[in-house]
């Protein structure tokens, strides 16, 4: 596995390489989540390239930017089992400048969710995510389905611009009891712990109404946020794959989203029907 840390070194590292690149981009702490993004990625192209990069500029004031999880050394040996064949693991001064180009998020579907809770968030995650597509000159590049906003808008940012990447959506990696993996999941305490199993709860509760036949989005998040009680939820929607809200789920085009805080920490997850 060749390590490269500079655009330079990353550059040199490509021109060694023939073949389709397939992309994994990331912010550390590696899971079995991120492993399994690695492991399709590696199925599907002749070279793979992870990065791992704690993007500053999607973090908001306050966020947790400086305590997010670094793993340097277990993260590296994790690529390095998974068949990667070059990591990139730049400085912020490789990937940012002063006074430049950036992306914007659209005003809608980008300040929405997520991004009312976190504005400017996406404008962060996708222009960082611009800049590694084109570093990488990536063919195909994987996405969790855990971030799903996330996921809807760097493809919507492949098709305004053009690109001719291949956005790849992989399903939400989850622990035996049903909790999303994330890397996030680090801050949760025993107590933390057993409360966040609410969200994934809920999820399979919306999935098994839908299953009897229930189609109305009220009444499937009034009983999602019966499930969700006592935690401090801050959205519980239905949407469409273009993320506008629908009345009613239309299988094979809904998504069905919570936030929700338990402790201190911010949990989301999803299900896609
Ligand atoms: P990060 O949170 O490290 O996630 C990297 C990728 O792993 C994302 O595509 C995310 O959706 C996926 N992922 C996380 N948890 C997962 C799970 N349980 N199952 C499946 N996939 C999962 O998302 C980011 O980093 C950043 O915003 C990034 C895209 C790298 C831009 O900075």
């Amino acid at each position: 596995m060749i390590i490269a840390r500079t655009a330079v070194e990353l550059s040199a590292a490509l021109d060694s390489k023939t073949g389709s690149v397939g992309f994994v981009p990331t912010m550390g702490a590696l899971h079995i989540g991120h492993r399994t993004l690695i492991e399709k990625a590696r199925v599907e192209n002749d070279v793979v390239v992870v990065s791992i990069f704690v993007n500053p500029t999607q973090f908001l004031p306050g966020e947790d930017l400086s305590k997010y999880p670094r793993r340097e050394e277990a993260d590296f040996k994790i690529c390095e089992l998974s068949g990667v064949d070059i990591l990139f693991y730049p400085e912020v001064g490789t990937m940012y400048g002063k006074d430049e180009v950036s992306i914007k998020a659209p005003d809608v579907r980008g300040y929405i969710l997520e991004g009312a809770i976190r504005p400017g968030h996406f404008d962060g995650v996708l222009s960082v995510v611009m800049k590694l597509l084109n570093m990488v000159r990536a063919t195909r590049a994987y996405f969790g389905k855990k971030d799903a906003q996330q996921l809807a808008l760097i493809t919507q940012m492949g098709q305004n611009f053009f690109m001719s990447v291949e956005i790849i959506a992989v399903d939400t990696v989850r622990e035996s009891d049903g909790l999303a993996l994330s890397s996030r999941n680090v801050y949760l305490s025993q107590e933390d712990r057993v409360e966040a199993l609410k969200l994934s709860a809920s999820l399979k509760r919306a999935t098994h109404l839908v299953m009897q036949g229930v189609r109305e989005s009220n009444e499937i998040t009034k009983i999602m946020l019966e499930i969700l009680q006592p935690l401090s939820v801050e959205y519980v929607t239905v949407v469409n794959r273009r993320f506008e809200a629908i009345p009613e789920v239309i299988i094979g085009d809904t998504i069905v989203l919570v936030a929700a805080r338990v402790g201190l920490t911010r949990l989301i997850d999803n299900v896609w029907m």
